[in-house]
C-alpha cells in the first residue's frame, strides 16, 4: 500500500483541500455512477471498474450531468501514479476521506483496468418510484436496506440540474457533514430554505416498502454508519474479485466522529473546526 499514501495526499490535500466540499461530494456521487451500471445477469456489464475515468462517451451521458468537472480533475491520476482508474475512483470516493462523520470503509486496491464502456440506461432517475428503485438495486445485489443506507449519501449533496432555477440547493441543512439530518428532513412535510427534495428520496421516505428502514436512521448515526459501510463496500466491489485485491484501509485518515462535537442536536462549528485542525491539518 506504500504508493497509496502519496496518492491519498495528492487527492485529500491537492484536490479536496481537506474539506467536504464540491470535489469530495462529486467524488462520492461518481462512485455510484461508475459502479451503479452493474447487473448481476448479463454482459457486457458495468461495475466498479473506473470506466467513468476512462471513457469520455460514458461521462457525457445526461445521467452524469454535473460529474464532468470531477472527472477532468481525476483523469490524469491513474497515469501519474501508475494505478488503475478503478482504484483511483473507488478510493477517492470514500466519504471518510474528507467528510466529517464519514465511517471507516474498507479501502481496496488492485482493480484491473476497465475494458469496456458501461451499458447506458441503468442509473436511476430522480422521479423513479420505489418499485423501480428497489428492482434496479436488487438487480445489482442490493437489499432495500442497502439502498436506503446508500441514499443517505445525499446527506452531502447539492442539486444543479433537476431544477436549475435553484441550482446549488442542498439535500439537507448540513451539507458539509456526513450525518443523518437528511433522513429526518426528507421525511418531513416541510422543506427548509435552501434545501431541495428529490422525488425519489421522498418516495423512499414515505412508501411502506422502505419507510421503516428510512425512519430507522432518523437520529441514529450509529446504525446508518454500520449499514452504509456494508453497502458502500459492496458497491465498491461490484464486478471485482475481492480475493485478488489488497486491503489498504491503513491509508485512510482517522474518521471524525460527530458525537463529541454536538451541543444538543447541532454540531458546534467551533468544535468542528478544532476537529478538522486536529485530524486533517496536513491536508487543509
Ligand atoms: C437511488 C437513486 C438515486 C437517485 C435517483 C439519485 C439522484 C441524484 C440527483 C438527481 C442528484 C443531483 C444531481 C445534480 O442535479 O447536480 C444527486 C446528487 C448526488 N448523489 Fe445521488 N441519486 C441516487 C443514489 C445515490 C447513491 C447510491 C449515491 C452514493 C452512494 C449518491 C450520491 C450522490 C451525491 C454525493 C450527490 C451530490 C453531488 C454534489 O453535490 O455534487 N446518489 N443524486
Ligand atoms: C419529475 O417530476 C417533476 C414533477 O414532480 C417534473 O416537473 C419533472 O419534469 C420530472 N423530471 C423528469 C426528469 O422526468
Ligand atoms: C410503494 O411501493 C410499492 C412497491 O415497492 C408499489 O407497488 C406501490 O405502488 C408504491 N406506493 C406508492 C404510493 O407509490
Amino acid at each position: 500500500c506504500v504508493p497509496w499514501y502519496g496518492i491519498r495526499d495528492a487527492i485529500l490535500g491537492g484536490i479536496f483541500h481537506g474539506a467536504c466540499g464540491d470535489e469530495a461530494r462529486a467524488s462520492v456521487r461518481l462512485a455510484f455512477h461508475d459502479a451503479g451500471t452493474w447487473i448481476l445477469e448479463g454482459l457486457p456489464n458495468g461495475g466498479a471498474d473506473g470506466s467513468m475515468l476512462w471513457d469520455a462517451a460514458e461521462v457525457l451521458r445526461g445521467s452524469n450531468s454535473g460529474l464532468q468537472a470531477i472527472v477532468r480533475t481525476l483523469e490524469p491520476l491513474p497515469t501519474q501514479f501508475d494505478v488503475s482508474p478503478g482504484d483511483i475512483l473507488h478510493v477517492v470516493s470514500l466519504p471518510q476521506l474528507a467528510c466529517p462523520g464519514g465511517p471507516r470503509i474498507k479501502t481496496y486496491s488492485g482493480r484491473p483496468r476497465p475494458s469496456h464502456v458501461a451499458p447506458d440506461g441503468l442509473l436511476p432517475s430522480p422521479n423513479d418510484s420505489v418499485k423501480k428503485l428497489t428492482d434496479r438495486f436488487a438487480d445489482m445485489g442490493f437489499t432495500v436496506r442497502d439502498l436506503v443506507a446508500l441514499i443517505g449519501a445525499h446527506s452531502t449533496g447539492k442539486q444543479r440540474f433537476v431544477d436549475p432555477s435553484v441550482a446549488g440547493a442542498t439535500f439537507d441543512t448540513t451539507v458539509d457533514l456526513w450525518d443523518v439530518a437528511f433522513y429526518q428532513e426528507t421525511d418531513l412535510s416541510t422543506t427548509f430554505a435552501g434545501n431541495f427534495k428529490l422525488n425519489s428520496d421522498v418516495n423512499l421516505a414515505h412508501n411502506k416498502t422502505s419507510a421503516r428502514e428510512f425512519r430507522r436512521y432518523v437520529g441514529n448515526q450509529g446504525d446508518w454508519n454500520k449499514d452504509y459501510t456494508t453497502a458502500h463496500e459492496k458497491m465498491s466491489l461490484l464486478r471485482q474479485d475481492v480475493t485478488a485485491l489488497t486491503d489498504c484501509t491503513e491509508i485512510m485518515p482517522a474518521s471524525i466522529d460527530l458525537t463529541p462535537l454536538r451541543s444538543g442536536l447541532v454540531v458546534d462549528p467551533i468544535k468542528l473546526e478544532a476537529a478538522l485542525q486536529k485530524y486533517r491539518a496536513p491536508w487543509l
